[in-house]
């Protein structure tokens, strides 16, 4: 079995295009989705119609699929955020919205062999970013591997002989093979807002038969997607970080 594991699209239909006709090639089983479908970038709509094309497709919620549609507030997010949130509360068809307030919470445990999540196992809107908050987060799912996604870093964590070890993934390809005994917390990083200072979209594979998970980093058009926020009058700084990838 063959899953593709993607996370933070955030309304950016370019990258998830581009990841889309990469992953081509690749065979893929099941599309496992780690929530932000909207917000920020300018085609909510038409990235909610490509990721519902998907066979087949676990997804999970975001927070910003929670703010979009009224299931939380605004006041945790920045006024950037906020401003995009509202934009695309209005940008949104009815009947998007509604699929955005009926996407399950995680955690989600997928063919009792891969848990699923937005943020963390024990809070779908709680940012892991050290192995602190990795440690609580181990204890909190019971399968081998639990995908998490929120920080938009491509980022591994393993729990090995009781301690546990954290990393971010540099470059554009990278393969672990997952061993016996060891238990892992990954992030793919972020399709369609990367913070990791590479613009290009990020995703993951998992092969269960070879027990290989790759990290993939694919170029997109991101001067389609910026032109599309510019157009859309979103802040500015939603155009100008796609190109740094901050
Ligand atoms: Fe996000």
């Amino acid at each position: 079995m063959r899953y593709l594991i993607f996370s933070d699209i955030h309304g950016n239909l370019e990258a998830l295009k581009a990841v889309l006709e990469d992953a081509k090639k690749k065979k893929i089983d099941h599309y496992l989705f780690l929530g932000d479908l909207v917000g920020y970038g300018a085609s909510p709509n038409e990235v909610i119609q490509t990721v519902l094309s998907l066979k087949k497709l676990t997804m999970v919620r975001g927070n910003h699929d929670k703010a979009v549609c009224g299931l939380d507030s605004v006041q945790t997010f920045n006024p950037v955020a906020a401003a995009a949130i509202q934009w695309t509360r209005k940008a949104l068809l009815r009947k998007h919205l509604n699929l955005l307030t009926g996407l399950a919470k995680s955690p989600v445990v997928v063919h009792n062999q891969i848990t699923i999540c937005h943020g963390a196992p024990f809070d779908e809107d709680y940012y892991i970013f050290g192995e602190f908050d990795a440690v609580e987060a181990f204890s909190y799912f019971e399968t081998q591997v639990c995908f998490f996604g929120h920080t938009h870093f491509p980022f591994i964590f393993v729990e090995k002989d009781e301690t546990v070890e954290g990393n971010l993934i540099e470059g554009n390809h990278f393969e672990i093979k997952l061993e016996r005994g060891a238990r892992y917390l990954i992030n793919p990083g972020s399709v369609g807002q990367p913070r990791d200072r590479n613009p290009k979209a990020a995703y993951a594979i998992f092969d269960t038969e070879t027990r290989k998970i790759k990290f993939c980093r694919v170029e997109y058009d991101i001067k389609e997607a910026q032109r599309k926020i510019l157009e859309a009058s979103l802040p500015t700084a939603l155009a100008e970080r796609l190109s740094t990838g901050i």
